[in-house]
């Protein structure tokens, strides 16, 4: 049945949980970069998930997502077996991507699951694709094993030092563009703090950086404007005009303070979830 979980796995127990979904018509379509949104039941809000991988052949898309409030939470109490009400996709443009030269491909957290599918575009296509990951600690590091299998090179950092390199992405990155003047494009997709940092990075090395919005979106299909970010100085919607963009044009500030602007309901709606979960299934 289309929608049906056919795998769940546990990445980060309590945390982080992929996804491997049967939706042939959206397997058929989609290309790097698009994303879906879904609705777990008749009460859920409507949230976009980026397509970490797909296999045509089984009509099947992998989703991976981080537990953040209630519409997550609701997600990870799915199991293999039952079915997502609405999922709708292919959305979004599609990674642009280049060939010749290297692309570096930066991951931060939940998203490096993300990147890995815009890594495996540019990987097909006959770039060199040099992978650079990152996160808190050893545990908490997503896809290593599925990037080595396609990237040469997969660059690793944790902030406590306890696998790779002690330290930030960026640190990496920046010895990267120091040494090798081959790199055509970096693409970003992880917090946007850790975007922000990476176009910063990039800059004064004059590399094309682009980088994956993830700004609030309703509808996905260009009709609502709550996904709409700054870029350039002009107003653009990430779900159609995104939500890939060009790093050194984005307003991050703008987008941060979008980002947290439903803060205090997003946790009341949290609480409420925890307390009394009965109300939330149809
Ligand atoms: C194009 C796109 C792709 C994304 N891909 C992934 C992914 O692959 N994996 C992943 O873990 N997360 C991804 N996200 C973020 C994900 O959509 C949010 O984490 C999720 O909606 C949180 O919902 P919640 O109810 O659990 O949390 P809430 O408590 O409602 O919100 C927590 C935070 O999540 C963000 N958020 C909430 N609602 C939305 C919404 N409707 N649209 C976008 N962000 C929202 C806000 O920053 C908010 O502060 C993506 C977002 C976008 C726009
Ligand atoms: S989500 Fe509504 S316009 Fe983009």
């Amino acid at each position: 049945m289309a929608n049906t979980i056919l795998k769940k796995e546990r990445l980060i127990p309590g945390q982080t949980s992929k996804l491997v979904i049967h939706a042939p018509h959206i397997a058929a379509k989609a290309k790097p970069g698009n994303f879906v949104i879904l609705r777990v039941n008749e009460k859920g809000e409507r949230i976009p998930l980026t397509i970490a991988d797909t296999d045509k052949e089984h009509g099947t898309i992998t989703i991976v997502y981080l537990v953040l409030g209630k519409s997550t939470a609701l997600l990870e109490e799915l199991n293999e077996g039952d079915a997502i009400l609405d999922l709708c996709g292919p959305l979004g443009k599609a990674t642009h991507i280049r060939t010749g030269g290297t692309i570096i491909c930066v991951g931060g957290g939940t998203g490096i699951a993300a990147m890995h599918h815009i890594a495996k575009g540019h990987h097909e296509a006959g770039n060199h694709v040099v992978a650079i990951i990152g996160a808190r600690s050893k545990d908490l590091l997503l896809f290593e094993k599925e990037l080595k299998s396609f990237c040469p090179e997969v660059l690793i950092s944790t902030d406590d030092g306890s696998y790779g390199h002690k330290g930030l992405v960026t640190e990496l990155l920046k010895d990267r563009l120091e040494k090798d003047t081959t790199v055509t494009e970096v693409v970003a997709v992880g917090p946007v703090p850790m975007m922000a940092a990476v176009a910063r990075t990039t800059e004064p090395f004059g590399v094309y950086t682009t980088v994956s919005l993830n700004s609030i979106m309703v509808d996905g299909v260009g009709m609502c404007g709550a996904c709409r970010v700054t870029v350039g100085g002009e107003t653009r919607f990430a779900c159609v005009d995104g939500p890939e963009f060009d790093g050194h044009k984005v307003d991050f500030a703008e987008l941060r303070q979008r980002l947290a602007a439903f803060s205090p309901m997003e946790k009341q709606s949290y609480e409420h979830h925890c307390r009394c979960k009965c109300n939330d299934k149809k």
